[in-house]
């Protein structure tokens, strides 16, 4: 079982690569993610925080069913912005409001390799969106201000290094 890799490791901030074929190493590191975003009871998981610079992430929005998303592309979106508090299973413990996009077309390949595009909103198009920056090597802390930052890894600090 791998472990959840935490802020501070460089791999978190990585740019992740392309899949070139969906293989059986592809398929059994997608069927890992799935079981620990399922035991972390998380909503998103992307590759490069379990240690596998790979351009695939993962969803479980409640009321949602599991999507795979490899190799996926924000295509387009929304003008509208929303604030939505994010959290993320690689900064445990904290959470903050992020602005974003409230809606976006993406398109990706599902498990058997075939492309797909879905146009979202809501929680899910949230989720894409944060687990999308995971590939190219952006936390949600990353998208703070530099008060709001500090602030956030200060409570992250002394949640996770207790003197
Ligand atoms: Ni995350």
């Amino acid at each position: 079982m791998f472990d959840i890799i935490t802020i501070g490791n460089d791999v978190l901030k990585e740019k992740a690569t392309l899949i070139s074929d969906i293989d059986d190493n592809i398929i059994n590191l997608i069927n890992e993610m799935t079981e620990i975003l399922e035991k972390k009871n998380g909503v998103g998981l992307a590759a490069p925080q379990i240690g596998e610079k790979k351009r695939i992430f993962i969803t479980k929005v409640p009321g949602d069913i599991l999507r795979v998303f490899i190799n996926p592309e924000i295509i387009q979106t929304s003008q509208e912005l929303e604030t939505y508090e994010e959290g993320c299973l690689s900064i445990p413990g904290v959470w903050a409001n992020v602005v974003r996009p409230s809606a976006i077309i993406i398109q990706a390949y599902d498990i058997k390799g075939k492309i797909f595009k879905i146009e979202v909103d809501g929680v899910l198009s949230r989720v894409i969106q944060h687990e999308l920056d995971h590939l190219n090597g952006i936390l949600f802390t990353d998208r703070l201000n530099d008060k709001q930052r500090e602030k956030v890894l200060k409570i992250y600090d002394r949640k996770n290094n207790p003197k």
